[in-house]
């Protein structure tokens, strides 16, 4: 049961219950919104305990409880401060005449445990179990309803940022399925550059383009020609200027694709320099990507420490010495400094 059009609902509980939703609609994940839920319910509900429940595959999960015991519990006598924290707010004082809004009169028994399913686009994604409700009316299934529909949301979230990664992968290894001498090199640079992404305080939200960018930053390799990509000696003008374009090869394929237009531009950018000399743009300092300062680090510190046509590979520490070398000229010297307290001196 829902509200009814023409409820009264007095002003202080309307005003609630809409910076609760807010609350619930930002969440930024399951577990952050699970763990919001429970205390809404708590709270709107006037209950004893509150648990989320999601459904996944078949199988359910606690993902969070209130009061926050990481199990679930057996019914047991509620703890003062747990009274106090759901009698706080407008419930009471604003409840109106009985039975109006679905409110139980005071002196109604409350119920011993409800559950509501949690449904939202036609699927059932879990459910709410509320233990002795003192307010188990529609103010308490707002809230669950507003949570399915949140939990939906971040679900369907999850599963195209899975999706995109997969499909990111994917085009990663066919890129290197090319060329012997660079298999799983992406992934190195990937879980490399994050770290350093981590150590340098990077925002989390640019963490997603961080990692497309790091798989795919050669992609643009398939404009060039086997002759030029594995050609085991030195390259001519020429063929340089062929290797050149695959930054920017790169990004013209990745930003016809919204949620990869992001890593497009630092693709476009993972060989520009610090001090300007880089291509396709000459881009100098932090007028270059942070992520693509990032990895052009990580990008050659594997690069230096895997045997290649033209080289074999150099240890650890004579790959660490050329980069403190080049800090400062070809590459952001904040960022090899934080490469180095990744990878140890
Ligand atoms: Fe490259
Ligand atoms: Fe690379």
């Amino acid at each position: 049961m829902l509200l009814q059009v023409g409820t009264p609902v007095a002003a202080g509980v309307a005003k609630r219950l809409a910076a609760i939703c807010e609350a619930l609609s930002e969440a930024a994940d399951a577990e952050e919104l699970a763990r919001r839920a429970v205390r809404a319910a708590a709270e709107v509900a006037g209950a004893r305990r509150t648990e989320l429940w999601r459904r996944e595959a078949g199988q359910e999960r606690l993902e969070a409880g209130w009061p926050d015991e990481t199990e679930a519990t057996p019914v047991s006598p509620t703890s003062g401060a747990a009274e106090q924290a759901v009698a706080d707010g407008p419930w009471d004082e604003d409840r109106g005449p009985a039975g109006s809004g679905g409110m139980p009169p005071s002196a109604q028994a409350v119920p011993e445990r409800v559950d509501i399913p949690l449904r939202a686009c036609g699927e059932t994604l879990g459910r709410l179990v509320v233990i002795e409700p003192r307010r188990p009316g529609p103010w308490l299934e707002l809230v669950a309803a507003h949570t399915a529909v949140c939990l939906a949301h971040l679900e369907a979230r999850q599963s195209l940022r899975r999706t995109v990664l997969q499909m990111v992968t994917a085009f990663s290894e066919l890129v290197e399925s090319r060329d012997q001498y660079t298999e799983a090199h992406s992934l190195h640079i990937a879980e490399l550059a994050l770290q350093v992404g981590l150590r340098l305080g990077l925002d989390p939200a640019r963490f997603d383009s961080l990692i497309y960018a790091a798989l795919l930053h050669d992609l643009g390799k398939v404009g060039v020609p086997d002759a030029i990509l594995l050609k085991p000696g030195a390259l001519s003008e020429a063929e340089w200027e062929t290797m050149r374009r695959h930054p920017s090869i790169g990004r013209r394929a990745l930003e016809r694709i919204d949620l990869l237009r992001d890593a497009a531009e630092i693709v476009e950018q993972h060989h520009e320099r610090f001090d300007g000399n880089g291509y396709p743009h000459g881009l100098a300092g932090e007028a270059i990507r942070i992520e693509a300062r990032i990895i052009a680090v990580v990008d050659a510190f594997d690069a230096m420490t895997t045997t290649r046509p033209y080289r074999p590979a150099l240890s650890r520490a004579q790959a660490l010495a050329e980069l403190r070398r080049c800090a400062g000229s070809q590459f952001d010297p904040r960022v090899v400094e934080a490469l180095l307290s990744v990878v140890g001196p």
